[in-house]
């Protein structure tokens, strides 16, 4: 999977990479009853738009991704915004191993999570989990089930209802691509 991964980034411009902040993270940021800005954790960041997009509004953030050469990417993206961004070349599933204690106000994931390996997916949740501040939320978009070609990847709100105990699942709100997709909103009510 990294090795695919890297795969895209080496060979030029991802074709995820559209330099666009998608309006459900707009509707979070700057919509009505939008929070004050706080502290974000940006899993999956790719080269940076989001997590730019969010410190331009007033929020601290970190970013993490698992490919070196999207994490090279997302910090030059963040220097020329003159945004203090932190990116961190790591694994979303393994934060323990990284310098991001928390604790969070607001999660992002646009499409990291579903391409996790199922064996890994409780380690992701059980790491947003312990970062995250009393009502904390976590945007999350997401393939479905055989969206892809293959046997791992998708998430499904029942998966997602399972796995983040200590979360209520908010939201779910069907994406507009021509596979399925969802975009789902939790938010922490314990701890
Ligand atoms: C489909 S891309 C989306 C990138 C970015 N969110 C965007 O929309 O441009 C998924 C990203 O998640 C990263 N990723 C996948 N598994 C990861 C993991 N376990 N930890 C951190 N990043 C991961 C990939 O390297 C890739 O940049």
């Amino acid at each position: 999977m990294r090795r695919e991964l890297e795969a895209y980034y080496h060979a030029g411009k991802p074709p995820w990479d559209t330099g666009v902040t998608p309006p459900e993270l707009v509707a979070v940021v700057e919509g009505e009853g939008a929070p004050p800005p706080g502290r974000a954790l940006e899993l999956g960041c790719g080269t940076g738009t989001n997590a730019v997009y969010l410190a331009r509004h007033g929020w601290e953030v970190v970013a993490v991704d698992l490919v070196e050469r999207a994490v090279e990417q997302a910090r030059a993206k963040a220097a020329a915004a003159g945004t203090a961004v932190r990116v961190l070349w790591g694994d979303a599933t393994r934060l323990d191993e990284l310098d991001v204690p928390g604790r969070y106000d607001l999660f992002f994931d646009l499409s990291c999570f579903c391409a996790i390996p199922p064996h890994r997916r409780d380690a992701y949740a059980a790491g947003l989990t312990r970062r995250a501040a009393p009502g904390a939320r976590l945007l999350m978009f997401g393939y479905g089930p055989g969206a892809f070609d293959d046997l791992i990847s998708g998430v499904t709100a029942d998966e997602l209802s399972a796995r983040f105990a200590g979360w209520e699942l908010a939201d779910v709100t069907p994406g507009t691509n021509p596979v399925p997709t969802f975009w789902f909103t939790l938010r922490r009510t314990t701890g």
